[in-house]
């Protein structure tokens, strides 16, 4: 829990990619601490950008609907902000196979742009980033620490790298404070559920609730932390109120890892509904698999005193029971 729940009162916030999953839950919560918050979402199709996600805070949030890459627009938005969660991105490592640009222009090009606004017309906000445990590749060791290799197997996670070395050039060279994350697989509520392409917990549970087959790829033997998104929120805003954090990288997720076969059995048993099989791996996935991944996170821990504090059965209960009620705004 964040110690001092006043720090956001009154705060003046941006969050690029707000109306997605993550940048949702956010906002929600900030507006809860009494945040001004204020949304920048270009609604990209076939991305996680869903009206539905900000229902509970609605009139409390400004939204403005657009691109990142829009620098007039970032020059105007990053001014008088305290705080900008920085989530806007490409997220889908599959795509990255087929088409490179996408993550080389929103994600690189894209935070290039936020980070200059910020140089030029807010060089005391800080920035919090979320990048991802794909920027370390196939682990050398487990559990995964900051310090290990970065050999990203995607264009995704490189683009997800220098968008991380990028603002830490902003910081070291500008000044400009950032917290530097780097999320493990992030699932709850109100993610993007049409497609299979990323976020596989959350594609299992609508197969469940769809009383379908989750297939299983390979073995179902390769080892992951599974992080629910309350937990992440609650690790981006300790973070971004915790001064030692400044410019320093940090892994979020979680040193208990479940294999993927777990996974699909204790979503069935959850939902009570669907059932898995084993599948071969389609030869996207495999050529882009890293095996088997968990964070150590002992260094939030010690630094920001962070830990994520929900089970994998209670998210699952939590997130399923979202779907089923909400089913026709995501399906
Ligand atoms: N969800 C995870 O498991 C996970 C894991 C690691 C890292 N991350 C990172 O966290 C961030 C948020 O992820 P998410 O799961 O909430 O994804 P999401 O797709 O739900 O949200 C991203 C949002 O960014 C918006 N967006 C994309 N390009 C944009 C642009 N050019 N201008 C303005 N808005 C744009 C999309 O419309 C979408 O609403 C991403 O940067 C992602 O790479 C997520």
């Amino acid at each position: 829990m964040i110690d001092d729940r006043t720090e956001f009162v009154g705060r003046n916030i941006l969050i690029t990619g707000g109306l997605g999953f993550i940048g949702s839950h956010l906002a929600i919560k900030l507006v809860e601490l009494g945040a001004h918050v204020t949304l920048v979402d270009a609604m990209v199709p076939d991305y996680g950008g869903n009206l539905f996600n900000i229902e509970p805070v609605k009139d409390k949030v400004i939204v403005n609907f657009c691109d990142i890459r829009d620098a007039n627009a970032m020059n105007y938005l990053v001014k008088g902000k305290d705080y900008i969660f920085h989530l806007a991105g490409q997220v889908c490592h599959v795509m990255s196979l087929t088409n490179p640009f996408p993550d080389i222009d929103i994600n690189i090009k894209g935070t290039a742009i936020v980070m200059e606004a910020c140089k030029r017309h807010n060089p005391e906000a800080k920035v919090i980033y979320t990048g991802t445990r794909g920027q370390y590749g196939s682990s050398v060791k487990l559990p995964v620490s900051e310090d290990a290799p970065t050999n990203p197997k995607g264009i995704y996670e490189i683009s997800n790298l220098t968008a991380e070395k990028i603002i830490k050039v902003y910081c070291d060279v500008h000044g400009i404070d950032c917290v530097l994350l780097r999320l493990t697989n992030t699932y709850g509520p109100r993610a993007q559920m049409k497609h299979s392409r990323y976020g596989v917990v959350n594609w299992f549970v609508r197969l469940a609730i769809d009383d379908e087959t989750i297939k299983v790829f390979g073995d179902g033997q390769i080892l992951r932390d599974f992080l629910f998104v309350d937990d992440c929120v609650e690790a981006l805003l300790m973070s971004a109120v915790c001064q030692p954090a400044v410019g320093k990288i940090f892994n979020v997720g979680i040193d208990k890892p479940t294999k993927i076969v777990e996974l699909a059995e204790t979503i069935v048993r959850v939902a009570g509904s669907g059932r898995w099989e084993f599948a071969p791996f389609t030869p996207e996935r495999k050529a882009q698999e890293p095996g088997d991944f968990y964070s150590d996170i002992s260094k939030i821990r010690r630094v920001v005193g962070w830990q994520p504090k929900t089970s994998l059965e209670e998210g699952l209960r939590r997130t399923i029971e979202y779907y089923r009620r909400y089913k026709d705004n995501y399906w």
